[in-house]
């Protein structure tokens, strides 16, 4: 029997700008997918407790497409991006909320491929779970969330370089609490929201080069309106993200609040990821006593908002800690 643990992650700043090879500071969390998997024969069967009907599937997988239900075609995707040479019976069960922006589709695929014995490195392990996301539901997806799960460092968040897929550790203050709170509006990348914001983003750096490298002086050559707003939140997010790991180290922790909430600001104005009903529960939640900032936290469209605050502040929602990435034990 082999047991792997999976963890989700919040991410705490750098939004919607891994795929456009930015800055993201994402921390695995002691939130997680179980897989608990006896290997053997050709077929791979998992039940899951949050869902109906299981994922069943040949080794040799034949269409991934063609797999239903949704969970059952990611879990045909990885197993086809793995390719094992046995099969297994297993269950799976989560901590996770499912759709609320904390990655419980990356932390089902990376603890499926631990699982299914893939060995490898962090990183080529979070690029095959990426291939697999991108197989089994078209969403064009970044690396965060799949190297935040399985390079996660307790005690730590991880600032990623998607131009590099470099990850550094940069240490979490024990002095405040980070939590996620969420809104009760669940959501899928699935439609094309996700898919359009990428392609604006293709699109301004068509005309301006590597938005990672671009600066706000260069905005100005996108003619398009829309176009140039999805630009400026990617520019300006990455130089938060610098900025936050550096009050973080500096133990500026209201500074580095002020910019988690201007990045709300700016997932919601220029980058429009936003919704009414998330608005709302930052604009509530920041006018806490305590709240040193809050923002919408993952792509949007409903799912959690992160706050980080002093401790105790905030008593509704997920406390979260920051937890090592995933693992995989024979029992
Ligand atoms: C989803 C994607 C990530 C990233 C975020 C937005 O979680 O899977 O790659 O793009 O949205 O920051």
């Amino acid at each position: 029997m082999r047991r792997v643990f999976a963890p989700g992650r919040v991410n705490l700043i750098g939004e919607h700008t891994d795929y456009s090879g930015g800055l993201v500071l994402p921390m695995a969390i002691q939130l997680g997918t179980t897989v608990e998997f006896e290997p053997g024969g050709d077929i791979v069967h998992l039940v899951s407790a949050d869902e109906p009907l299981p994922a069943v599937t040949p080794i040799e997988v034949a269409d991934v497409a063609a797999d239903e239900p949704a969970w059952a075609r990611l879990v045909a995707a990885v197993v086809a991006e793995v390719g094992p040479s046995v099969g297994g019976q297993g269950s799976v069960s989560t901590t996770l909320p499912i759709g609320a922006g904390l990655s419980s589709s990356a932390s089902l695929e990376v603890a499926v491929a631990l699982a299914l014995g893939f060995e490898g490195s962090a990183l080529e392990l979070a690029l095959l779970c990426q291939r697999a996301e991108r197989r089994a539901w078209g969403v064009p997806c970044g690396i965060m969330d799949q190297l935040a799960s399985a390079a996660g460092a307790a005690g730590h968040a991880l600032l990623i370089d998607c131009t590099t897929n470099s990850a550094i550790p940069v240490a979490i203050p024990e002095e405040a609490d980070i939590l996620a709170v969420h809104s009760g509006q669940t959501r899928t990348l699935a439609g094309s929201a996700y898919a359009d914001r990428r392609a604006a983003c293709e699109q301004a750096a068509a005309i301006i080069g590597p938005l990672r490298d671009a600066s706000p002086a260069d905005l100005a050559r996108i003619d398009d309106p829309v176009v140039r707003s999805r630009a400026r939140h990617v520019v300006n997010e990455s130089a938060r993200t610098l900025a936050f790991v550096e009050a973080l180290h500096g133990g500026e922790l209201e500074s580095a609040g002020r910019l988690m909430t201007e990045s709300h600001a700016s997932l919601r104005d220029d980058f429009e990821v936003s919704t009414p009903i998330l608005d709302a529960l930052v604009d509530r939640l920041a006018q806490t006593s305590g709240v040193l900032g809050v923002r919408l936290t993952g792509a949007g469209f409903g799912g959690c908002v992160v706050v980080l605050c002093e401790r105790g502040a905030v008593t509704e929602g997920w406390r979260l800690m920051p937890s090592d990435g995933a693992n995989a034990e024979e029992m």
